[in-house]
Order: C-alpha cells, then sequence, then structure tokens
C-alpha cells in the first residue's frame, strides 16, 4: 500500500496524529487528501498547508450523512475513495475515583459511537464500492490500548480492543477482495490528547513525535503490514501478554500501584 497518486480520507485530520500523517501523504504523492473533522478551524489550517490537493470537511464521524456527503463531494471529483484513514478518537479517564465503573452511561455511548461505531458506519458508506473495484485501503487508528490495555482509562483500552476487532475483521472478510485492512497500534504520541501525560504509565517509554509517528506508519503501510507498531516496545509487550497471560497482568496490576505510589493515581 503506497498513498502516491491515491485519494485519501483522513478523520481526525486537524490534530495530532491525523495531521501528521495527512501531511506526510501529501507530501509523498498523494492526489487528495479530505482533512475531516469536528474542528473546522484546526482542519482548515491543515487543508491550507498543503494546498490545494487538500479539503477540509466538517464533520461528526458518528453521523452518516456527514460522511456519507463528504464521500459523495469527494467521488464527484475524484470518482473513488483509495484510502479511508478512520482515526479519529476520543479518550476518558476513569477519574475521580479510579474504578472501572467510574463512568457514566452517556461517557460510554460517547465513546463507544467514536472509537467504534464510527468504523463501522465508514465501512457501509466506503467499502462496497472498494470491494466492486477489487482494490482499496481501510486503515483504524485503534491504539497499544487496544492490544495490551491502559491503566485508569477503562473505556478507552475497552473501545480500542473492539476498534482493533473490527480492523481484524476487516482484513480476514474482505482481504481477498483486494481491500488492504490495517490496525494503527501506537503508544503515546505528542497531542492533544497527551497533554499533560507526560508522568502516566502511557508514557513510560516516552512519547513519539507526530511527525515520527507518521513516517513509521507509512513505512509499515508499504510493507502491506495489518498491524501497524511504530513503537519498538509494543511488539515485546505484546508477546509477553500472549505467552504468559497471568504474568502479564501480574506485571500490569505492579506497574498501577508503583503509578499510585508515585503520583497519587494511576496516571
Ligand atoms: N496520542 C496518543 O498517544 C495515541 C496513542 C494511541 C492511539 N491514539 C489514537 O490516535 C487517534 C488520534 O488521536 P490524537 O492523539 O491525534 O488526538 P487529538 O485529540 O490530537 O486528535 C483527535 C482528533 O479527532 C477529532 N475528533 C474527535 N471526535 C471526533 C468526531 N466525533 N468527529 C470528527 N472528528 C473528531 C478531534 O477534533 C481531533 O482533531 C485517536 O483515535 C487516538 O485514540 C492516540
Amino acid at each position: 500500500m503506497d498513498v502516491k497518486d491515491k485519494v485519501i480520507i483522513m478523520t481526525g485530520g486537524a490534530n495530532g496524529i491525523g495531521r501528521a500523517l495527512a501531511e506526510l501523504f501529501a507530501k509523498e504523492g498523494a492526489k487528495f487528501v479530505a482533512i475531516a473533522d469536528l474542528d473546522m478551524a484546526g482542519a482548515e489550517t491543515v487543508a491550507a498547508g498543503i494546498g490545494t490537493k487538500a479539503k477540509a470537511y466538517k464533520l461528526d464521524v458518528t453521523s452518516t450523512s456527514d460522511v456519507q456527503g463528504m464521500v459523495d463531494d469527494i467521488i464527484d471529483t475524484y470518482g473513488k475513495i483509495d484510502l479511508y484513514f478512520s482515526n479519529a478518537g476520543i479518550m476518558f479517564t476513569d477519574a475521580p475515583d479510579w474504578n472501572v465503573y467510574s463512568q457514566s452511561d452517556a461517557q460510554w455511548q460517547k465513546i463507544w459511537q467514536v472509537n467504534v461505531h464510527a468504523h463501522v458506519i465508514a465501512s457501509r458508506i466506503v467499502l462496497p464500492a472498494m470491494i466492486e473495484r477489487g482494490d482499496g485501503a481501510f486503515i483504524v487508528t485503534a491504539s497499544a490500548a487496544g492490544l495490551l490495555s491502559q491503566i485508569g482509562d477503562t473505556a478507552y483500552s475497552v473501545t480500542k480492543h473492539a476498534a482493533l476487532g473490527f480492523a481484524e475483521t476487516v482484513a480476514i472478510t474482505h482481504g481477498d477482495s483486494g481491500i488492504y485492512a490495517a490496525a494503527l497500534c501506537p503508544q503515546a504520541v505528542e497531542s492533544n490528547m497527551t497533554k499533560g501525560a507526560e508522568g502516566s504509565s502511557a508514557s513510560v517509554d516516552g512519547i513519539m513525535k507526530a511527525d515520527e509517528l507518521a513516517r513509521r506508519t507509512l513505512a509499515q503501510m508499504r510493507e502491506g503490514r495489518f498491524m501497524i507498531r511504530p513503537h519498538e516496545t509494543v511488539e515485546g509487550y505484546f508477546q509477553l501478554k500472549a505467552n504468559n497471560y497471568e504474568r502479564w497482568i501480574g506485571g500490569m496490576r505492579k506497574m498501577r500501584r508503583g503509578q499510585i505510589d508515585a503520583l497519587g493515581s494511576p496516571i
């Protein structure tokens, strides 16, 4: 999978990871990059920085009509979508009492809609034409929290496991129809989401610059990898989890205790 001459949609493209990926894809020869975000001012800034081959779209990824409207507009001009990068995401912590049941039903519904159901909505809109053509790509930004777990962020960890499961199912179900599916699973990356989280357990291995993450992500897309892991450490943690789940849970509990001792809270 390369981005040269490709028509690309990047959700959550106004900031952080989505912005860095969109800018890199444009630099590497994409034909068009849609910067799709709730944050229209940010999306317009990114699109203006890229120039004529980018356009900002104000949309909510949880709205079928918003996503359909953008896709129709792009197809009117370019005839197809080559890559849908379903990257927008949100996070809530378990604060203030740090239990797994701390968050309200409204928060669970919200994070489910953005971090999971938005991928389902997008797939319904873009996959049929890709499957008919026998060519197209669908990439979900999950997280290392979807492979491992993020201490103190129950709903985030759970929805990122689900997002990874969805991407995996796209690869299994539609790979034979020419669809390249992938899941991006980073650890901490510099963005609005990690502002102020420098001492948290998610940042134990440091916080990667978004530009570096984008370069590593594109390199792994070019290798055709399903599992895109820009942080090398994630590979080892994942193997440890797979090889000895009990020991891995013990290690995570130890890390949680260490965080509470050092910070007074798990993150
Ligand atoms: N930063 C990290 O350490 C990290 C690590 C692993 C995974 N991720 C994931 O990467 C993705 C991008 O996050 P980021 O770190 O760049 O954070 P960010 O907050 O900087 O960017 C997220 C973007 O998504 C947009 N967005 C949120 N809800 C939306 C909605 N309903 N409709 C449209 N746009 C919406 C926001 O406006 C924002 O521009 C997320 O899915 C996040 O969970 C981040």
